[in-house]
């Protein structure tokens, strides 16, 4: 039987390329998009031997909307999008706000412009728990509001759902699932892809990783006296290649399910985590000491957010696999791939 098609925006990122081998594994057709702009194409490389084949892939910017007729005309019968390609700082989204808003929103609006002409009606949006802001109770569900953005990424996010679902209710030609994501981390167990950040990270287990590595002097803390068990922030950190199969059951449900979608849909472990409690994981799933300092809190930081991942587990089947030390283990090992 021929593969269902599915193009992956941001398939060359850290989310998209993991999304992009789970979903050929299932028996998809994958098909990249991606502008490489923060990404680099030896990503692709990593696919392909991982998976023994070569994913096509189409160097553009999904925001061209003449770029993107052109694959859609070239590619046809394409089944649905995952769409992940946006930009993802939250401290860089704060300095250049119209960035932001002109990539990460105006691109969704061009691929659903475009879609319809395809007759592409399916489409996973990844969304981010950010829209939760600092939640009133935890752990969060999909009916916990929603809060104004502490950061312009954030906002384009909430917008971004916002758009999906007012025009899934205005058309039968739009279904729809967004996925929230909580902390993805780790790397393909292969090592051959994993996260490739630009310059300093500003995410905890890349600057984990490359302070364990030598290539940074010391981690810092963003403070300590939150009203957290050790005083320190929690996160639900979940593995990417779990995170990745989210999309691929989304997909599925997308392909399966008749009539309108527009569903949200947490995705995270459920389990929530301190930063010293990822800093001793890390240490003892690698057996490296970490060099680390206690400093300020990070303006913005939310105290605490972790996931209630019921409607996932229950209506997509959905379920993690990996613990948090081996996700760290997988993020070690990616990284000494970097630096020998
Ligand atoms: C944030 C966003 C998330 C977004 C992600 C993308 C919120 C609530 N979350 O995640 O939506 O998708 O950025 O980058 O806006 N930490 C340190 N030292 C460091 C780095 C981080 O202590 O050097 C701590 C942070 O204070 C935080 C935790 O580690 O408690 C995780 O931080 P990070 O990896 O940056 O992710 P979030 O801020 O949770």
């Amino acid at each position: 039987m021929e593969r269902a098609k599915i193009v992956v925006t941001g398939g060359a990122g850290f989310i998209g390329s993991h999304a992009v081998v789970e979903l050929y594994a299932a028996g998809y057709q994958p098909i990249i998009i991606d502008d490489f702009s923060n990404s680099k194409e030896s990503v692709l490389r990593g696919i392909q031997e991982i998976l023994e084949v070569e994913v096509p892939y189409y160097n553009i910017d999904c925001g061209d909307e003449t770029a993107l007729r052109d694959v859609f005309t070239q590619e046809k019968d394409i089944q649905g999008i995952i769409h992940f390609a946006a930009f993802k700082a939250v401290g860089e989204s704060v300095q250049k706000p119209l960035a932001y808003y002109r990539n990460n929103v105006g691109s969704l609006m061009t691929l659903l412009k475009v879609m319809p002409d395809f007759g592409i009606e399916n489409f996973v949006f990844s969304s981010s728990c950010t829209v939760y802001g600092i939640p009133d109770q935890l752990p969060v569900t999909e009916d916990t509001p929603t809060k104004p953005a502490t950061s312009p990424y954030g906002n384009t996010k909430k917008i971004c759902e916002d758009i999906l679902t007012d025009v899934a209710k205005a058309t039968t030609s739009l279904r729809t699932i967004l996925l929230r994501y909580f902390n993805p981390i780790g790397a393909h167990p292969s090592a051959k892809i994993g996260e490739l950040p630009l310059g300093v990270p500003q995410n905890l287990v890349p600057f984990i990783t490359q302070t364990a590595a030598g290539i940074r002097e010391k981690l810092t803390i963003y403070g300590n006296t939150y009203d957290t068990p050790d005083g320190t922030n929690i996160r639900d950190y979940i593995y990417v290649v779990d995170l990745a199969k989210a999309h691929v059951v989304a997909v599925q449900r997308l392909l399966e399910k008749k009539g309108e979608v527009v569903e949200v849909f947490n995705v995270g472990t459920g389990r929530g985590n301190t930063v010293l409690e990822v800093v001793h994981a890390f240490e003892k799933s690698t057996g490296v000491n970490l060099n680390y300092v206690i400093g300020p809190p990070r303006t913005g930081d939310v105290p605490a957010i972790y996931a209630d991942v019921t409607k996932a587990t229950n209506e997509l089947g959905f379920q993690t696999t990996s613990s948090l030390e081996e996700a760290l283990a997988s993020a070690w090992k990616w990284q000494q791939t970097l630096t020998n």
